[in-house]
């Protein structure tokens, strides 16, 4: 069993990796904490709350960081998210609130009553994480593993020609999460590019999951639509699913490791730069700072089959 912390953004894959992890048998969704990103931390803590409701579970949500560290806000995405972060489905507001622990201390919280237990998996914009580690540095020690999805090692990026959107959203934030000395796993667009989630895929989900299918399928529509409408795919990528996969099947994955730094300024803002070659050059950027692993390929049927199951399993009977 893994426990997991989910800190999100949601969000239309946010709620793919959101339902993946409530259903799926091999997970413990301890909590979710939420960011801005796709949309406000406001809406996103609505939607996360929303989500659970959906679900018909009592699974706590903790509300996390508005703004990025140091940069300003960006504007939100609607365009890809829709302007609730549901694309054009637009949800009543959930009857349940958030806890009154901020996300940041949800997690120390979590972390040190489960020392060694829980991967913290990210699939936002990384305030929270950061944040973490300022409350109590001691958590490097305590987590199992960061899974995170974001960044791109040897691909393109997908808001800049070297930037994927999560970590150019707080590449302040992104650049603390990949120096604390504790497990990072990156999965990012080297591995979610591969992975494509289509339309039938989410037909089948809305005819046979009667409690959130529909939801699922209407709200995945704009994205796929999105994605059509900028590149020749038949759906939508599986971004944020393949970090909960990852939790799940780590075997479905070729990883490789080195020190990674984040572009803070500059033309390359936001890249996630590995240290794959042993550069020989002391006192670098990389010098002193753990190695962490980067997702480089993986098994995209068995993610596909993965995230169908536990879509339309027992668990939403
Ligand atoms: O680049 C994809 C990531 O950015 C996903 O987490 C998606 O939800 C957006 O937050
Ligand atoms: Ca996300």
């Amino acid at each position: 069993m893994n426990k997991i912390i989910l800190d999100t953004d949601p969000g239309i894959d946010d709620a793919m990796a959101i339902f993946t992890a409530m259903a799926h048998p091999q997970i413990e969704l301890l909590g979710l904490t939420t960011t801005f990103g796709n949309v406000s931390v406001e809406q996103a803590t609505l939607n996360a709350l929303s989500l659970v409701e959906m679900a018909g579970l009592d699974i706590p949500v903790a509300r996390g960081v508005a703004t990025p560290w140091v940069m300003d806000l960006n504007p939100f995405p609607d365009f890809v998210h829709g302007v609730e972060g549901f694309g054009e489905v637009k949800l009543a507001a959930p009857k349940r609130t958030a806890v009154p622990q901020s996300a940041a201390q949800f997690i120390v919280d979590q972390v040190n009553a489960n020392p060694g237990e829980i991967s913290l998996v990210a699939i936002g914009p990384l305030g929270n994480l950061a944040a973490a580690l300022q409350i109590d540095p001691s958590i490097t020690t305590k987590v199992k593993q960061v899974v995170l999805m974001g960044g791109v090692i040897g691909g393109d990026g997908n808001v800049s020609p070297v930037a994927e959107a999560n970590i150019l959203s707080d590449p302040h934030a992104a650049d603390k999460v990949m120096a604390a000395a504790w497990p990072v796993v990156i999965v990012g667009l080297d591995v979610t590019h591969q992975v494509i989630l289509n339309k039938a895929l989410f037909a089948k989900i809305a005819a046979e999951n009667a409690k959130v299918g529909q939801f699922m399928a209407d709200a995945a529509k704009f994205y796929i639509d999105f994605y059509s409408s900028i590149r020749d795919i038949d759906g939508c990528y599986a971004h944020d699913v393949s970090a909960v996969a990852y939790v799940i099947d780590p075997e479905i994955f070729g990883t490789i490791e080195g020190e990674v730094c984040v572009a803070t300024e500059g033309v390359a803002i936001g890249q996630t730069i590995m240290s794959r070659f042993g550069i020989p050059y002391p006192l670098t950027f990389w010098t002193g700072r753990p190695k962490q692993k980067a997702c480089m390929e993986v098994d995209s049927n068995k993610l596909i089959a993965l995230f169908e199951t536990s879509m339309t399993g027992d668990f939403w009977k």
